[in-house]
């Protein structure tokens, strides 16, 4: 599968996101979201919608195609695997959420997949992360 570019995996990202949240996604809460003008988010919108990636008409909800929720999907999953790594080396969550906003369309299928073998590896051995705690000196939030 191609891979679509940052600004539109964050697009489908948000969508994806206030959906399962709010069970609907509108201009507004995306602009919001994203920190973008309405009127660009339209735009997107639009050339979302031409791609097949979504549902859109003026004035009502956006809802993904079932290829969009399946590169939506996607992302969502690279987020959450790059978050809990982060949490793991004792990042505290704001920051990770940033950290991971900012890397997750960078990553290589292969290093997130190396992470996420790391984040199985340390929840299947609390005693491997005790020690990384310890190491670190203080107390994290896992
Ligand atoms: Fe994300």
């Amino acid at each position: 599968m191609k891979r679509s570019t940052p600004a539109t995996e964050d697009y489908l990202e948000t969508i994806y996101e206030l959906t399962k949240s709010k069970g609907y996604a509108k201009v507004v809460d995306i602009s919001r979201k994203l920190g973008v003008k309405p009127p660009t988010v339209t735009i997107m919108i639009q050339k979302l919608s031409k791609n097949g990636l979504l549902k859109y008409e003026r004035y009502r909800d956006i809802s993904l195609t079932q290829p969009g929720k399946t590169i939506a999907k996607n992302i969502s999953d690279r987020h959450s695997k790059i978050m809990k790594f982060l949490t793991i080396l004792g990042v505290d969550k704001k920051t990770a959420y940033v950290d991971t906003e900012g890397i997750e369309h960078h990553m290589h299928p292969s290093t997130l997949k190396r992470i996420h073998e790391l984040v199985l590896f340390a929840e299947k051995n609390p005693k491997w992360l005790d020690g990384l705690k310890k190491f670190h000196g203080k107390k994290h939030n896992y």
